[in-house]
């Protein structure tokens, strides 16, 4: 499905990205995604949409001294960060649709929650099997559809009442690629063979509901879509939309996630 929703948010969105959103959520799929690309020791990996660098980090804690991680992604604001937290990988500034790599560059090459916000996904898988050597691995972490998010499916739902068209349509794109079959027909169209697909699921955490709602606001590109009475209305109706999911105690919030890592090869 094609979106021009890319995900471009500003330097302190991208902050508040690695402070909060990272923690609550995204830090939770990196070993899924680093063990189904086989990351070892020696190898070049490429992190394809790295944004504030978590899958990178992990990445370059694998490979070692004599091994190399090169992180690219479109926003500047979230390669400032990475670079940042990062100082001894490759941060690069690109776009996954013409990767500036030569042919065969990268025995890894993954892809963290993301593919989502490629307007030409097929044309994306293309070029990280274009950068991946013969035999090596591209590792593609999406989300379930939004139908089969226990919790997240109707808290967007909620959403959709109060706040306008271009918020919903932010929300939606997250789980655009749930559906396997058409990710393996996909890649078929690449030139990659699918090797293996994991089945995952993983929490999202947070300290509390409103905490929920600021970070899903306040660390994407939401922030400039909502107004102060809408974001208002949509706390106060999270309370009992996540109401089965507030557990140990009355204020911490776990949101069951669930998604899939695709790895494929270069045919
Ligand atoms: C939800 S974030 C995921 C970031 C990171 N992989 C993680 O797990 O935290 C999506 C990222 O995709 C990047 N992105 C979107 N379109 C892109 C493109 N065409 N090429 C490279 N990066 C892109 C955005 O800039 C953003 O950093």
């Amino acid at each position: 499905m094609a979106t021009t929703e890319t995900f471009q948010i500003t330097p302190e969105q991208a902050e508040l990205y690695e402070e909060r959103f990272v923690p609550a959520l995204f830090a939770h799929w990196v070993d899924a995604v680093l063990d189904a690309a086989d990351v070892r020791a020696g190898q070049d990996v490429l992190d394809v949409a790295c944004g504030t660098g978590i899958v990178a980090r992990h990445a370059a804690e694998r490979v070692g001294a004599t091994g190399h991680v090169t992180g690219l992604d479109l926003n500047q604001a979230m390669l400032a960060v990475a670079a940042r937290r990062g100082p001894d990988l490759t941060w690069q500034q690109g776009d996954v649709a013409a990767l500036p790599f030569e042919d065969g560059s990268f025995d890894a090459v993954t892809c963290q929650s993301a593919a989502m916000f490629f307007p030409d996904v097929v044309g994306a898988l293309r070029e990280m099997g274009r950068v991946t050597r013969p035999g090596g691995k591209v590792a593609v972490q999406v989300f379930d559809l939004r139908e089969d998010q226990p919790a997240y499916g109707p808290w967007i739902a909620m959403v959709g009442r109060h706040a306008g068209a271009d918020a919903v349509r932010m929300l939606g794109t997250y789980w655009v690629h749930g559906d396997r079959e058409l990710m393996c027909e996909r890649c078929a169209a690449a030139g990659l063979r699918v090797t293996a697909i994991h089945n995952h699921e993983r929490p999202a955490t947070f300290p509390s509901v409103e905490a929920m709602v600021l970070t899903e606001v306040n660390a994407t590109p939401l922030a400039d879509r909502l107004s102060q009475a809408e974001l208002e209305a949509i706390v106060a109706d999270s309370y009992a939309i996540y109401e089965p999911f507030r557990t140990e105690s009355e204020e911490q919030l776990t949101i069951p996630l669930t998604g899939y890592v695709l790895v494929a090869t270069p045919e």
